[in-house]
C-alpha cells in the first residue's frame, strides 16, 4: 500500500484549481441508467471512487466510454443486480437502487458495509421505496426491491440526523418514472442533491424544490438523454481552505462556486482569517490573529461534517480552547488518536472534541483512516516539525484527485511513495 510523506514547515502560495463534485458526481452517472439514450458528464473527478461507480454500470451492462474528465453513458439492456464485490468497496454505490427501481421496477445491491465514521444504515431510502409501492427483502446480505407499479406519494426523510443525502436522491431517482406526484419532505439541501436534480430535468423529469427541504416530483413516462457538467467539489475546496489557513501566504482556489462555501468561510474568518470570494475563486490570507472556535456539524446549509476533521486539524495549533460537536456522524473522530500521536491535545467527550492549542505539531507516523480524516493528516503534517508519514493512503485516493500533487505546486513537500 503506498504511503505519503509530508515534510513539514513548506508556506504555500499561489493558485490551486478544483476538481468536479465526488458526491455530485457519484448519483449523477447512477442516474444514467434511467435512460436508454446516451449520456455525457464531463468535469468527472478521477478517483476510486468513480472508478468503482464506472466499473458497477459497465458490469450491469452499461456501454461506458471515458476521456479524461468526461464520461459517455448510454444503458441500453441492463442487469439489475450489482455485484457484491464492487458494492462492498463502496457505500454510495447503494445509489444506483433508485434508478434501477425507476426503470425496471427491480434492483438487487449488497447492503453497504459500516464504516469507520459509523454503521451507514437505509432504512430511510428503503422507507421511501415502500411509500411509492416497492416491496424490500434483505437477505443474504442483499437488498431487493421490487415494485409491480410505482405510484407517486408523500415521504418523509426526516431523521434524528437531519436528513439523508443519498437517500433524498435515491428517492427523487426511483419518483421521476413514478405515476403522478410525489413530495418528499425533510430532503436533503446539499448542493449535490441540487445538481442531481438539474441532471434529471435535464433528462426530461419535472423536479421542483431540489435544494430546499420539500421537493416535488411528477412522473413522467420516460427520460431522454442529456449533458451534464458536475458542480466543483466544495468539500476539497474547503480542504485547501483549511490548507491555505494552516501554512499559508496567500491562496486562491479557481473554479469553485463560493455560495456552497458560505458555511465553511464564515467559521475561518471568525478563526483570524481573511477570505476573499469572487464568482468563481477564493483567496485566504493569515489574519492578524487566530481565534478557537466553537463549531457544531449539520447539514447543509451548515457547517459540513466532511470538514469537520480538517478543521480540527487547524484548532489543534490554534491557542485556546475550541470545541467542536459531530451532529451528523458521532463517531466521526479517526483523526483525533492520530493528530494526538502528533501532539495534539484532544479530549473526547462522545460527539464533542474539545481541543487544546499547541504551538506546534510534530511529525510522526499515522494511519489513514477515512477519507476526511486522512486529508486532515495530510493538512496536519504541512505544519509540523519533521516529516509525517501517512500509510493507508488509497483512502484518500477515494477523494481527492491528485491532492499530493496539488498541494506540491503550491509549496508543500509531499513525497507519495509506493509501498
Ligand atoms: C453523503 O453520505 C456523503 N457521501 C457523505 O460524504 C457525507 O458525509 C454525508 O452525505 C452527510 O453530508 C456521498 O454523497 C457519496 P446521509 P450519505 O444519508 O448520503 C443517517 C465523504 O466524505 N441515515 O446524509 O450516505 C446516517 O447514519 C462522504 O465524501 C439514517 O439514519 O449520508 C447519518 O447519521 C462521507 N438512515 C445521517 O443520516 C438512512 O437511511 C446523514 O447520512 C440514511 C442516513
Amino acid at each position: 500500500m503506498d504511503k505519503i510523506l509530508v515534510h513539514g514547515g513548506r508556506r504555500l502560495r499561489g493558485t490551486v484549481k478544483i476538481s468536479g463534485s465526488k458526491n455530485s458526481a457519484l448519483p449523477i452517472l447512477a442516474a444514467t441508467l434511467l435512460t436508454r439514450e446516451p449520456c455525457t458528464i464531463s468535469r468527472v473527478p478521477d478517483l476510486s471512487d468513480i472508478h468503482y461507480m464506472l466499473t458497477i454500470l459497465s458490469e450491469l451492462g452499461c456501454e461506458v466510454e471515458r476521456a479524461s474528465g468526461t464520461v459517455q453513458i448510454r444503458a441500453g439492456k441492463i442487469l439489475t443486480h450489482a455485484p457484491y464485490e464492487i458494492v462492498r468497496k463502496m457505500r454510495a454505490s447503494v445509489c444506483i437502487l433508485g434508478p434501477l427501481l425507476g426503470r425496471e421496477h427491480d434492483a438487487t445491491v449488497s447492503l453497504p458495509g459500516g464504516c469507520v465514521i459509523g454503521d451507514r444504515p437505509i432504512d430511510l431510502h428503503l422507507r421511501g421505496f415502500e411509500a411509492l409501492g416497492a416491496v424490500v427483502r434483505v437477505s443474504g446480505g442483499n437488498v431487493k426491491v421490487l415494485a409491480d407499479r410505482l405510484r407517486g406519494a408523500r415521504i418523509s426523510l426526516r431523521s434524528k440526523f437531519g436528513s439523508t443525502v443519498l437517500g433524498t436522491g435515491n428517492v427523487m431517482m426511483a419518483a421521476v418514472l413514478a405515476d403522478g406526484v410525489t413530495t418528499i419532505d425533510g430532503a436533503a439541501e446539499e448542493p449535490e442533491v441540487v445538481d442531481l436534480a438539474r441532471f434529471l430535468i435535464s433528462m426530461g423529469a419535472k423536479i421542483e424544490g431540489a435544494g430546499t427541504r420539500t421537493i416535488t416530483i411528477e412522473g413522467v413516462k420516460e427520460l431522454h438523454g442529456a449533458e451534464h457538467e458536475v458542480i466543483p467539489d466544495r468539500i476539497e475546496a474547503g480542504t485547501f481552505l483549511v490548507a491555505a489557513a494552516i501554512s499559508g501566504d496567500g491562496v486562491t482556489l479557481s473554479r469553485v462556486e463560493p455560495r456552497h462555501l458560505e458555511a465553511v468561510s464564515a467559521p475561518l474568518r471568525e478563526a483570524g482569517f481573511e477570505i476573499t470570494s469572487h464568482s468563481s475563486s477564493m483567496t485566504l490570507q493569515p489574519g492578524s490573529q487566530r481565534r478557537p472556535l466553537k463549531l457544531d456539524t449539520v447539514p447543509y446549509p451548515g457547517f459540513p461534517t466532511d470538514m469537520q476533521a480538517q478543521m480540527c486539524a487547524l484548532l489543534a495549533t490554534t491557542d485556546g480552547i475550541s470545541v467542536v460537536t459531530e451532529h451528523v456522524f458521532p463517531n466521526r473522530f479517526m483523526h483525533v488518536a492520530e493528530l494526538k500521536r502528533m501532539g495534539a491535545n484532544i479530549e473526547l467527550q462522545n460527539a464533542t472534541a474539545v481541543i487544546q492549542g499547541v504551538p506546534r505539531l510534530g511529525g510522526a507516523p499515522v494511519m489513514a483512516s477515512d477519507l476526511r480524516a486522512s486529508a486532515a493528516l495530510v493538512l496536519a503534517g504541512l505544519q509540523a516539525d519533521g516529516t509525517t508519514e501517512i500509510n493507508r493512503v488509497y483512502h484518500i485516493d477515494r477523494g481527492y484527485e491528485s491532492i499530493d500533487e496539488k498541494l506540491n505546486e503550491l509549496g508543500a513537500s509531499i513525497e507519495r511513495v509506493k509501498a
